[in-house]
């Protein structure tokens, strides 16, 4: 029975990730969230409500309470998703960023290093960072792999480059049993309306622009996050020590086929005429320092522990935006004054 801490564990991945958790391991679950605009009680409120899971608000900067979570409850696994994860925030303003995902990986590595020093074995820190660290590809290029040289573009990939280093660094150097994940972009149920996927479909719903930065051709290897998940949980269980996994849903396209996609989907699903939605599209200027393309190669995870994506974007897509038809609830109540004047500040004028 393993003893859980799960950081970030309200926001989108984190959810997904917790509620499998709950299904398929016994054991104590604690999430460890301090519910910034990105993180929702609701996102776990079934398995806190049937005490399945123990709720801690507070924040992995916080090293006096990391220390003494790690002492109440002897963790044995950490699977770390904190962090400021939008790179449009980054861009208009990096010092969350740079505190969360670079002082407060520092925290945590560190609170279990000191928590783990006299018996490391069978102890894991799962840190879960990005394909972002990498950088862009070229159009010829071979897909990322994990000796691919760290290339940050953004602040949030800065951030997060910062952060494996450290993880590293401490497996390294003070034994920490570490693992790092590296995945690519994630689409599923819980994800916060800003992203690309969820705004274009709730948009796309609303009858309101679907705005496309720049040409709309820049490619993303999408992964679903159930697949995900189980990536994580098979790291969890059977991933060596000191290795990193690139995590990639084999699934490549172009932000505008995304977006038509995410179009026909949502007329399908609303009885709408074929090309209703798809008019709403309008490019925009684009993202500065944007990334063109992210591929990568899961083939390390793949051959070593036998992983493999079970989903496909264009079969899931049809569920996904039912989901976020039959949620709109959930998202009204996360866009709240704060997210409407950050959706003002990013599109207005674009
Ligand atoms: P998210 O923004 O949806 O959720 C982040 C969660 O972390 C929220 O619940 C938030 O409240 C919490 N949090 C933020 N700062 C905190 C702090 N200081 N202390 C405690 N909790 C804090 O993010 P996500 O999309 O679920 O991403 C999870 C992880 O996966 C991140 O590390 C991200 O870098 C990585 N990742 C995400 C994607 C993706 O497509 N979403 C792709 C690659 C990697
Ligand atoms: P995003 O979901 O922000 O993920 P990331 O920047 O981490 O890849 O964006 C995915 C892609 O979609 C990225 O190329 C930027 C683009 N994008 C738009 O064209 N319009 C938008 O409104 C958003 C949010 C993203």
């Amino acid at each position: 029975m393993k003893s859980w801490l799960i950081t970030g564990g309200c926001g989108f991945i984190g959810s997904n990730f917790v509620r499998m958790a709950a299904e398929m391991e016994a054991g104590r679950i604690v999430v460890l969230d301090s519910l910034t605009y990105a993180g929702s009680l609701s996102n776990i409120a079934e398995l806190t409500t049937r005490g399945r899971v123990e709720f801690c608000k507070g924040d992995i900067c916080d090293g006096a309470l990391v220390n003494d979570l790690f002492g109440v409850h002897g963790f044995d696994c950490v699977v770390h998703f904190a962090a400021e994860s939008h790179v449009d925030r980054s861009i208009l303003g990096e010092r969350p960023f740079l505190r969360t995902n670079i002082e407060g990986t520092y925290v945590l590595v560190d609170a279990a290093r000191r928590a783990w020093r006299n018996d490391p074995h069978e102890k894991r820190f799962i840190h879960i960072s990005t394909d972002e660290v990498f950088g862009d590809l070229g159009p010829d290029d071979p897909p990322f792999a994990e000796g691919t040289p760290y290339r940050p573009s953004s602040p949030y990939a800065a951030s997060k480059a910062s952060a494996d280093h450290l993880v590293r660094a401490w497996q390294r150097t003070f034994g920490l049993p570490a693992i790092i994940t590296n995945c690519g972009n994630n689409y599923g149920p819980w994800q916060f309306p800003e992203k690309l996927i969820p705004l274009m479909i709730l948009n796309a719903i609303e009858g309101r622009e679907l705005p496309v930065y720049g040409d709309g051709k820049q490619m993303r290897d999408w992964l679903h996050v159930a697949d995900h998940c189980r990536a994580i949980m098979t790291v969890v269980n059977r991933g060596e020590i000191g290795a990193t996994y690139l995590i990639g849903g084999d699934d490549a396209r172009t932000n505008l086929d995304v977006v038509h996609r995410i179009c026909w989907a949502v007329d399908a699903e609303l009885d709408r005429a074929p090309g209703t939605s798809a008019k709403l599209v309008r490019h925009v200027a684009d993202r500065p320092g944007h990334d063109r393309r992210y591929s990568l190669d899961a083939a390390h995870l793949k051959t070593s522990l036998g992983w493999r994506p079970v989903e496909n974007f264009e079969t899931a897509l049809p569920a996904i935006v039912r989901w976020y038809v039959e949620h709109k609830n959930w998202a009204n109540e996360l866009r709240t004054g704060a997210y409407r004047q950050y959706y003002e500040r990013q599109y207005a004028g674009r």
